[in-house]
């Protein structure tokens, strides 16, 4: 089996997961390059990784780099990705960066694989909340039309990166050293916003267009370039929930065509990638704590609208570092060799 040189660049909260897939599902890789900001040792699930500075040489001789650093102007895939490209590597970035770049395939390969053909070098993973919610919503699509979605995130604090888990944990060691006597964590803001600790909020993302977040644009716009659709009309609110893995979302949708809930389960059970978990007397539904690690996206509380004709409710849950991510991005590659 023809094997290929890979480059994993960033070792956070994404990065770590791309080294975990790549082994997990065998990916044929030659030789295995991977960056950081800085040099060190790393050792994940008793696997010993060097990590090297990232430089524009590094990628010499690279056949597929995948990119989970930081994003903008001075961040990786801006900074490293032409050069790598220039090199002969294939890019797959995680990052917002490429996203929208018409010359830019954006993939989730159950839904959209064969864009991937028409790269010129860099591939775009979308964001972990559009990932999930594509997965869901691209047979009923294509089975019965989709006019309309409202939804609103539940999104998990590491889909903010390492140093938001690293918030969190602190800010609830914080707590707990009052004995609770407060809920106000005495801890520096540095990765999030605000407190996450016994507390929610409704801003992922700076503030932009009409008052969304960057990350409501995000979920509109690239649903649109992966389904290749710009006509459904898309409006959300993204709120980040004290979660550790595990982006939670609840998709209002309204069908062109009429639907049934037993069509969409039997539609939704025999979709690639993913899992209907949906018994909400008996207490089956998914929910973060039991899809960390988990490849597939889980759905329940599949129901109708009582009021509204063709209208629809799921509740869909991912591991937003898997699905969300890194698997995404592997999954990408996989299809780029096949
Ligand atoms: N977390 C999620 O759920 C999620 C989902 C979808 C997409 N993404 C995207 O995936 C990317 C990575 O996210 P993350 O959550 O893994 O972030 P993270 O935990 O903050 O880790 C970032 C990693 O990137 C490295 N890095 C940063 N700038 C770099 C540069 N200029 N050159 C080389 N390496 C650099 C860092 O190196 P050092 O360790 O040396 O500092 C670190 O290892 C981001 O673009 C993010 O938007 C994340």
């Amino acid at each position: 089996m023809k094997k290929y040189n890979v480059a994993v660049v960033g070792v956070g909260a994404v990065g770590l997961e791309m080294l975990r897939c790549l082994k997990k599902r065998s990916f044929p890789v030659g030789e295995l390059r991977v960056f950081a900001r800085s040099a060190r040792d790393i050792e994940v699930d008793g696997e010993k990784y060097s990590v090297k500075l990232i430089s524009p040489e590094g990628f010499d001789g690279i056949d597929i780099a995948l990119f989970a650093g930081t994003e903008g102007e001075k961040g990786a895939a801006v900074t490293y990705a032409a050069e790598a490209v220039k090199r002969g590597a294939i890019v797959i970035d995680n990052g917002a960066d490429f996203r929208m770049d018409p010359k830019v395939p954006l993939v989730v390969p159950e839904v959209n694989a064969r864009d991937i053909k028409k790269h010129k070098g860099i591939i775009a993973n979308p964001n972990c909340s559009t990932i999930q919610m594509v997965v869901v919503l691209w047979p009923i699509y294509k089975k019965f039309g989709i006019k309309r979605i409202i939804l609103t995130t539940l999104q998990a604090s590491s889909g903010a990166g390492k140093g938001a888990v690293d918030q969190l944990n602190e800010e609830i060691s914080s707590i707990a050293s009052s004995g609770f006597t407060t809920i106000e964590a005495k801890v520096e803001k540095k990765s999030m916003p605000q407190q996450l600790a016994f507390n929610v909020f409704p801003q992922i993302g700076g503030f932009a267009e009409c008052d969304y977040t960057s990350e409501e644009w995000k979920l509109v716009r690239e649903t649109h370039k992966i389904m290749h659709d710009a006509k459904i009309k898309i409006t959300a609110t993204t709120v980040r929930v004290p979660v550790r893995t595990g982006h939670s979302e609840s998709i209002y949708l309204e069908t062109a065509k009429a639907i049934t809930v037993q069509q969409v389960r039997a539609l939704l059970s025999k979709s690639p990638g993913t899992i209907v978990m949906d018994d909400s007397r008996k207490g089956l539904y998914p929910m973060p704590k039991d899809i960390e690690g988990k490849d597939e996206v889980f759905v329940g509380r599949i129901r109708s609208d009582c009021f509204v004709k063709n209208g629809l409710w799921l509740w869909v849950v991912a591991d937003n570092l898997l699905k969300g991510a890194a698997l995404n991005a592997v999954q990408i590659a996989e299809k780029l060799i096949e």
